[in-house]
Protein backbone atom coordinates (compact mmCIF):
# COMPACT_ATOMS: atom_id res chain seq x y z
CA UNK A 1 0.00 0.00 0.00
CA UNK A 2 2.62 2.38 1.06
CA UNK A 3 4.80 1.76 -2.33
CA UNK A 4 1.01 2.50 -4.30
CA UNK A 5 0.60 5.49 -2.88
CA UNK A 6 3.89 7.22 -2.57
CA UNK A 7 3.58 5.85 -6.52
CA UNK A 8 0.36 7.64 -7.33
CA UNK A 9 1.74 10.65 -5.49
CA UNK A 10 4.93 11.05 -7.65
CA UNK A 11 2.69 10.69 -11.02
CA UNK A 12 0.07 13.40 -9.56
CA UNK A 13 2.38 15.91 -8.44
CA UNK A 14 5.98 14.90 -8.94
CA UNK A 15 7.76 15.24 -5.80
CA UNK A 16 8.93 12.95 -3.57
CA UNK A 17 6.12 12.97 -0.50
CA UNK A 18 6.84 12.12 3.29
CA UNK A 19 5.04 8.93 4.60
CA UNK A 20 2.66 8.75 7.46
CA UNK A 21 -0.08 6.15 8.87
CA UNK A 22 -2.52 5.83 11.57
CA UNK A 23 -4.91 3.16 12.60
CA UNK A 24 -8.15 1.83 13.66
CA UNK A 25 -9.34 0.36 16.98
CA UNK A 26 -11.03 -2.22 18.95
CA UNK A 27 -12.58 -2.31 21.78
CA UNK A 28 -12.02 -4.89 24.17
CA UNK A 29 -14.37 -3.47 26.59
CA UNK A 30 -16.49 -0.16 27.94
CA UNK A 31 -18.77 1.03 25.35
CA UNK A 32 -20.60 4.18 25.60
CA UNK A 33 -18.16 5.11 29.03
CA UNK A 34 -15.83 7.83 27.21
CA UNK A 35 -18.34 10.45 27.11
CA UNK A 36 -19.30 9.43 30.36
CA UNK A 37 -16.58 10.07 32.00
CA UNK A 38 -15.57 6.27 32.75
CA UNK A 39 -13.11 3.84 31.78
CA UNK A 40 -12.35 2.28 27.82
CA UNK A 41 -9.84 0.07 27.27
CA UNK A 42 -9.33 0.05 23.70
CA UNK A 43 -6.54 -0.66 21.41
CA UNK A 44 -5.02 0.33 18.09
CA UNK A 45 -5.17 -2.37 14.96
CA UNK A 46 -3.38 -3.50 12.23
CA UNK A 47 -5.43 -1.75 9.58
CA UNK A 48 -4.55 1.63 8.79
CA UNK A 49 -5.12 4.47 6.40
CA UNK A 50 -1.54 5.50 4.92
CA UNK A 51 -1.13 9.03 3.75
CA UNK A 52 1.77 10.69 1.20
CA UNK A 53 1.59 14.18 2.15
CA UNK A 54 3.58 17.64 1.31
CA UNK A 55 3.30 21.39 1.58
CA UNK A 56 2.81 22.24 -1.74
CA UNK A 57 3.62 26.82 -0.55
CA UNK A 58 0.24 27.69 -1.10
CA UNK A 59 -2.93 28.18 0.31
CA UNK A 60 -4.87 25.50 -0.85
CA UNK A 61 -5.09 21.70 -0.44
CA UNK A 62 -5.36 19.27 -2.47
CA UNK A 63 -6.18 15.68 -1.80
CA UNK A 64 -6.99 12.69 -3.44
CA UNK A 65 -8.58 9.75 -2.36
CA UNK A 66 -7.43 6.61 -3.56
CA UNK A 67 -10.53 4.21 -2.33
CA UNK A 68 -12.96 6.85 -3.26
CA UNK A 69 -11.34 7.76 -6.28
CA UNK A 70 -11.87 11.62 -6.09
CA UNK A 71 -9.72 14.44 -5.59
CA UNK A 72 -10.70 17.44 -3.39
CA UNK A 73 -9.45 21.11 -3.36
CA UNK A 74 -9.87 23.71 -0.35
CA UNK A 75 -8.29 26.56 1.40
CA UNK A 76 -8.04 26.83 4.93
CA UNK A 77 -10.81 29.66 5.65
CA UNK A 78 -13.77 28.59 7.45
CA UNK A 79 -16.16 29.28 4.42
CA UNK A 80 -13.88 27.33 2.71
CA UNK A 81 -15.26 23.59 3.62
CA UNK A 82 -15.29 21.34 0.94
CA UNK A 83 -18.60 19.35 -0.07
CA UNK A 84 -17.74 15.77 0.31
CA UNK A 85 -17.83 14.16 3.59
CA UNK A 86 -14.59 12.30 3.62
CA UNK A 87 -12.73 15.82 2.86
CA UNK A 88 -14.94 17.35 5.89
CA UNK A 89 -13.00 15.18 7.83
CA UNK A 90 -9.53 16.51 6.41
CA UNK A 91 -10.50 19.85 6.10
CA UNK A 92 -11.65 19.91 9.84
CA UNK A 93 -8.07 18.26 11.22
CA UNK A 94 -6.93 21.68 9.52
CA UNK A 95 -9.63 24.24 11.33
CA UNK A 96 -9.04 22.81 14.30
CA UNK A 97 -5.27 23.03 14.23
CA UNK A 98 -5.84 26.49 13.40
CA UNK A 99 -8.04 27.33 16.01
CA UNK A 100 -5.38 26.39 18.77
CA UNK A 101 -3.14 28.36 17.45
CA UNK A 102 -1.25 25.83 15.08
CA UNK A 103 0.02 26.40 11.87
CA UNK A 104 -1.57 24.13 8.55
CA UNK A 105 -0.64 26.01 5.02
CA UNK A 106 -1.30 24.24 1.38
CA UNK A 107 -0.50 20.73 1.18
CA UNK A 108 -0.86 17.97 -1.58
CA UNK A 109 -2.15 14.49 -0.10
CA UNK A 110 -2.67 11.17 -1.79
CA UNK A 111 -4.22 8.28 0.89
CA UNK A 112 -5.67 5.27 1.17
CA UNK A 113 -6.77 2.35 3.26
CA UNK A 114 -7.77 -0.47 4.61
CA UNK A 115 -9.74 -0.08 7.15
CA UNK A 116 -13.14 -1.44 6.68
CA UNK A 117 -15.89 1.39 6.34
CA UNK A 118 -18.79 1.37 8.67
CA UNK A 119 -17.90 -1.82 10.37
CA UNK A 120 -17.12 -0.10 13.25
CA UNK A 121 -13.30 0.15 13.60
CA UNK A 122 -13.31 3.92 13.34
CA UNK A 123 -12.00 4.71 10.43
CA UNK A 124 -12.50 8.06 10.52
CA UNK A 125 -10.68 8.57 13.62
CA UNK A 126 -7.96 6.52 11.40
CA UNK A 127 -7.67 9.19 8.84
CA UNK A 128 -7.80 12.41 11.70
CA UNK A 129 -5.23 10.82 13.39
CA UNK A 130 -3.07 10.11 10.48
CA UNK A 131 -3.76 13.78 9.03
CA UNK A 132 -3.59 15.63 12.55
CA UNK A 133 -0.24 13.03 13.03
CA UNK A 134 1.21 14.57 9.75
CA UNK A 135 0.44 18.39 9.47
CA UNK A 136 1.86 18.47 13.22
CA UNK A 137 4.93 17.18 11.49
CA UNK A 138 5.15 19.41 8.91
CA UNK A 139 4.03 22.69 9.85
CA UNK A 140 4.47 22.58 13.71
CA UNK A 141 8.01 20.81 14.29
CA UNK A 142 5.87 18.29 16.39
CA UNK A 143 4.99 20.90 19.34
CA UNK A 144 1.28 19.56 20.07
CA UNK A 145 1.12 17.15 21.93
CA UNK A 146 -1.17 13.66 21.64
CA UNK A 147 -3.55 14.36 23.73
CA UNK A 148 -4.32 17.37 21.47
CA UNK A 149 -3.91 15.41 18.18
CA UNK A 150 -6.69 13.35 19.93
CA UNK A 151 -9.02 16.50 20.58
CA UNK A 152 -8.20 17.37 16.95
CA UNK A 153 -9.60 14.56 15.84
CA UNK A 154 -12.85 14.50 18.49
CA UNK A 155 -13.79 18.01 17.61
CA UNK A 156 -13.61 17.32 13.91
CA UNK A 157 -16.01 15.10 14.47
CA UNK A 158 -17.81 17.42 16.80
CA UNK A 159 -17.90 20.51 13.90
CA UNK A 160 -17.21 19.27 11.00
CA UNK A 161 -18.95 15.97 10.94
CA UNK A 162 -22.21 15.89 13.48
CA UNK A 163 -20.95 13.70 15.92
CA UNK A 164 -20.97 14.10 19.23
CA UNK A 165 -18.50 11.26 19.76
CA UNK A 166 -16.48 10.69 22.87
CA UNK A 167 -12.86 10.68 22.66
CA UNK A 168 -11.98 6.47 22.94
CA UNK A 169 -11.03 6.16 19.09
CA UNK A 170 -8.94 9.31 18.49
CA UNK A 171 -7.19 8.77 21.43
CA UNK A 172 -6.21 4.85 20.13
CA UNK A 173 -5.69 5.91 17.27
CA UNK A 174 -2.84 8.26 18.26
CA UNK A 175 -1.61 6.26 21.24
CA UNK A 176 -2.18 2.52 20.16
CA UNK A 177 0.64 0.58 20.59
CA UNK A 178 1.93 -3.45 19.11
CA UNK A 179 0.75 -5.55 21.65
CA UNK A 180 -0.62 -3.34 24.05
CA UNK A 181 -4.23 -2.36 24.99
CA UNK A 182 -4.79 0.99 27.16
CA UNK A 183 -7.02 1.42 30.13
CA UNK A 184 -8.05 4.91 29.83
CA UNK A 185 -10.13 7.18 32.23
CA UNK A 186 -11.65 9.07 30.42
CA UNK A 187 -12.38 12.01 33.17
CA UNK A 188 -8.60 12.25 34.07
CA UNK A 189 -7.24 11.12 30.94
CA UNK A 190 -4.90 9.21 32.58
CA UNK A 191 -3.79 5.84 30.84
CA UNK A 192 -1.99 2.53 31.55
CA UNK A 193 -0.61 0.32 28.97
CA UNK A 194 -1.75 -3.34 29.70
CA UNK A 195 0.11 -6.17 27.53
CA UNK A 196 -2.09 -8.03 25.49
CA UNK A 197 -1.24 -11.79 26.07
CA UNK A 198 -4.12 -13.92 25.42
CA UNK A 199 -2.39 -17.00 24.34
CA UNK A 200 -4.36 -20.25 22.91
CA UNK A 201 -7.05 -17.75 22.07
CA UNK A 202 -7.53 -15.49 18.97
CA UNK A 203 -9.27 -12.34 18.70
CA UNK A 204 -11.54 -11.80 15.59
CA UNK A 205 -14.43 -9.52 14.43
CA UNK A 206 -17.52 -10.37 12.41
CA UNK A 207 -18.58 -7.88 10.03
CA UNK A 208 -22.22 -8.05 9.77
CA UNK A 209 -21.75 -5.33 6.72
CA UNK A 210 -24.87 -3.85 8.24
CA UNK A 211 -23.99 -0.31 7.80
CA UNK A 212 -24.00 2.10 10.29
CA UNK A 213 -23.50 5.51 9.93
CA UNK A 214 -23.65 7.30 13.38
CA UNK A 215 -24.39 10.68 11.64
CA UNK A 216 -27.77 9.88 11.67
CA UNK A 217 -28.12 7.31 14.21
CA UNK A 218 -29.23 7.57 17.43
CA UNK A 219 -25.82 8.03 18.79
CA UNK A 220 -26.03 11.23 20.22
CA UNK A 221 -29.60 11.14 21.57
CA UNK A 222 -28.26 8.25 24.36
CA UNK A 223 -25.58 10.88 25.08
CA UNK A 224 -28.26 12.95 25.73
CA UNK A 225 -30.08 10.47 27.75
CA UNK A 226 -26.79 10.44 30.18
CA UNK A 227 -26.39 13.80 30.29
CA UNK A 228 -30.19 14.34 31.60
CA UNK A 229 -29.97 11.22 34.07
CA UNK A 230 -26.12 13.02 35.27
CA UNK A 231 -28.09 16.04 35.84
CA UNK A 232 -30.68 15.01 37.65
CA UNK A 233 -28.69 13.07 39.90
CA UNK A 234 -26.37 16.27 40.43
CA UNK A 235 -23.17 14.38 39.12
CA UNK A 236 -21.02 15.92 36.09
CA UNK A 237 -21.04 12.83 34.58
CA UNK A 238 -22.34 9.30 34.98
CA UNK A 239 -18.77 7.87 36.09
CA UNK A 240 -19.68 9.68 39.49
CA UNK A 241 -22.92 7.97 39.63
CA UNK A 242 -23.69 4.56 41.71
CA UNK A 243 -26.62 2.45 40.88
CA UNK A 244 -28.12 3.35 44.55
CA UNK A 245 -28.07 6.82 43.82
CA UNK A 246 -29.95 5.58 40.32
CA UNK A 247 -32.33 3.40 41.75
CA UNK A 248 -33.23 6.07 44.80
CA UNK A 249 -33.96 8.45 41.29
CA UNK A 250 -35.95 5.86 39.31
CA UNK A 251 -39.73 7.25 39.78
CA UNK A 252 -38.19 10.72 38.22
CA UNK A 253 -36.56 9.54 35.54
CA UNK A 254 -38.40 8.15 31.89
CA UNK A 255 -37.69 4.11 31.62
CA UNK A 256 -35.64 4.57 28.96
CA UNK A 257 -33.20 7.10 30.61
CA UNK A 258 -33.22 4.63 33.46
CA UNK A 259 -32.17 1.39 31.51
CA UNK A 260 -29.23 3.71 29.19
CA UNK A 261 -27.87 5.18 33.09
CA UNK A 262 -27.63 1.42 34.46
CA UNK A 263 -26.10 0.66 31.58
CA UNK A 264 -23.32 2.81 32.04
CA UNK A 265 -22.74 2.40 35.79
CA UNK A 266 -22.53 -1.57 35.31
CA UNK A 267 -19.93 -1.09 32.30
CA UNK A 268 -17.54 1.06 34.17
CA UNK A 269 -17.06 -1.57 37.04
CA UNK A 270 -17.11 -4.50 33.94
CA UNK A 271 -13.87 -2.27 32.42
CA UNK A 272 -11.90 -2.36 35.38
CA UNK A 273 -13.12 -6.21 36.19
CA UNK A 274 -11.82 -7.07 33.17
CA UNK A 275 -8.36 -5.27 33.10
CA UNK A 276 -7.69 -7.39 36.25
CA UNK A 277 -8.48 -10.73 34.59
CA UNK A 278 -6.41 -9.71 31.71
CA UNK A 279 -3.54 -9.35 33.97
CA UNK A 280 -4.13 -12.74 35.58
CA UNK A 281 -4.38 -14.47 32.14
CA UNK A 282 -7.79 -15.40 32.89
CA UNK A 283 -9.48 -15.16 29.79
CA UNK A 284 -12.64 -16.89 30.87
CA UNK A 285 -13.64 -13.97 33.18
CA UNK A 286 -12.63 -11.39 30.13
CA UNK A 287 -15.04 -13.26 28.17
CA UNK A 288 -17.83 -13.84 30.39
CA UNK A 289 -17.67 -9.77 31.07
CA UNK A 290 -18.08 -9.32 27.36
CA UNK A 291 -21.51 -11.57 27.48
CA UNK A 292 -22.46 -9.36 30.05
CA UNK A 293 -21.48 -5.88 28.10
CA UNK A 294 -23.19 -7.20 24.96
CA UNK A 295 -26.80 -7.90 26.95
CA UNK A 296 -26.64 -4.86 28.29
CA UNK A 297 -26.16 -3.26 24.80
CA UNK A 298 -28.42 -4.97 23.52
CA UNK A 299 -31.48 -4.63 26.15
CA UNK A 300 -30.71 -1.85 28.55
CA UNK A 301 -28.70 0.78 25.90
CA UNK A 302 -30.81 -0.45 22.84
CA UNK A 303 -27.77 -0.26 20.25
CA UNK A 304 -27.52 -3.40 18.98
CA UNK A 305 -29.56 -4.88 16.40
CA UNK A 306 -31.68 -8.26 15.17
CA UNK A 307 -27.82 -9.23 12.73
CA UNK A 308 -25.60 -8.68 15.98
CA UNK A 309 -27.75 -10.42 18.30
CA UNK A 310 -27.74 -13.34 16.32
CA UNK A 311 -24.24 -13.40 15.71
CA UNK A 312 -23.84 -13.05 19.55
CA UNK A 313 -25.94 -16.02 20.10
CA UNK A 314 -24.62 -18.47 17.47
CA UNK A 315 -21.05 -17.30 19.15
CA UNK A 316 -22.57 -18.44 22.98
CA UNK A 317 -23.98 -21.79 21.06
CA UNK A 318 -20.41 -22.72 19.53
CA UNK A 319 -19.04 -21.86 23.37
CA UNK A 320 -17.00 -18.99 22.22
CA UNK A 321 -15.35 -17.24 25.20
CA UNK A 322 -16.67 -13.49 24.86
CA UNK A 323 -18.44 -12.16 22.03
CA UNK A 324 -20.11 -8.64 21.64
CA UNK A 325 -21.29 -5.72 19.37
CA UNK A 326 -18.05 -3.00 19.20
CA UNK A 327 -18.36 0.75 19.00
CA UNK A 328 -20.83 2.59 18.68
CA UNK A 329 -23.88 0.09 17.55
CA UNK A 330 -26.86 -0.08 15.29
CA UNK A 331 -24.85 -1.85 12.87
CA UNK A 332 -21.20 -2.95 12.38
CA UNK A 333 -19.07 -5.95 13.78
CA UNK A 334 -19.47 -7.91 16.87
CA UNK A 335 -15.93 -8.74 18.46
CA UNK A 336 -15.17 -12.54 19.71
CA UNK A 337 -12.72 -13.85 22.08
CA UNK A 338 -12.21 -17.55 20.50
CA UNK A 339 -9.89 -20.24 21.42
CA UNK A 340 -7.39 -21.71 19.00
CA UNK A 341 -9.24 -25.07 18.91
CA UNK A 342 -12.70 -23.54 18.44
CA UNK A 343 -11.57 -21.13 16.14
CA UNK A 344 -12.17 -22.88 12.37
CA UNK A 345 -15.85 -24.38 13.73
CA UNK A 346 -16.75 -21.40 15.01
CA UNK A 347 -16.26 -19.03 11.52
CA UNK A 348 -17.84 -21.80 9.60
CA UNK A 349 -20.68 -22.30 11.38
CA UNK A 350 -21.12 -18.08 11.71
CA UNK A 351 -20.69 -17.63 7.96
CA UNK A 352 -22.87 -20.66 7.13
CA UNK A 353 -26.39 -19.72 9.78
CA UNK A 354 -25.90 -15.80 8.71
CA UNK A 355 -25.74 -16.44 4.72
CA UNK A 356 -28.70 -18.60 5.24
CA UNK A 357 -30.38 -16.18 7.65
CA UNK A 358 -30.02 -12.78 5.77
CA UNK A 359 -28.15 -13.72 2.37
CA UNK A 360 -24.67 -12.79 3.16
CA UNK A 361 -21.97 -14.31 4.81
CA UNK A 362 -20.34 -12.15 7.75
CA UNK A 363 -17.12 -11.18 7.00
CA UNK A 364 -13.78 -12.28 9.03
CA UNK A 365 -11.58 -9.56 10.57
CA UNK A 366 -8.71 -10.88 12.62
CA UNK A 367 -6.77 -8.28 14.27
CA UNK A 368 -3.27 -7.51 15.39
CA UNK A 369 -3.05 -5.10 18.46
CA UNK A 370 -0.40 -2.46 16.54
CA UNK A 371 1.12 0.95 16.82
CA UNK A 372 -1.04 3.85 16.20
CA UNK A 373 0.02 7.42 14.39
CA UNK A 374 3.32 7.23 13.03
CA UNK A 375 5.58 8.54 10.61
CA UNK A 376 7.00 5.77 8.01
CA UNK A 377 10.69 5.76 7.47
C1 LIG B 1 -18.12 5.55 18.80
C2 LIG B 1 -17.60 6.87 19.36
C3 LIG B 1 -16.75 6.66 20.61
C4 LIG B 1 -17.47 5.80 21.64
C5 LIG B 1 -18.06 4.54 20.98
C6 LIG B 1 -18.91 3.74 21.92
O1 LIG B 1 -17.07 4.75 18.35
O2 LIG B 1 -16.82 7.53 18.39
O3 LIG B 1 -16.38 7.89 21.17
O4 LIG B 1 -18.47 6.52 22.29
O5 LIG B 1 -18.82 4.85 19.83
O6 LIG B 1 -18.16 3.22 22.96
Amino acid sequence: MEKKIKAIFNEKFGKEPEMYASAGRINLIGEHTDYNGGYVFPGAIDKVIMAAILPNGTDTVKVYSVDINEEAEFGLREEDAPKQQWARYIFGVCREIIKRGGTVKGFDAVFAGNVPLGAGLSSSAALESCFAYALNDLFNGNTIDKFELARIGQSTEHNYCGVNCGIMDQFASVFGKKDHLMRLDCRSMEFEYFPFKIDGYKLVLLDSKVKHALVDSPYNKRRQSCERVAKMLGVETLRDATMEALNAARGELTAEDYFRAKFVIEEKQRVLDVCDALQRGDCETVGRKMYETHNGLSKDYEVSCEELDFLNDIARECGVTGSRIMGGGFGGCTINLVKDSLYEPFIATAKKEFKKKYGHEPVEIPVVISDGARKLS
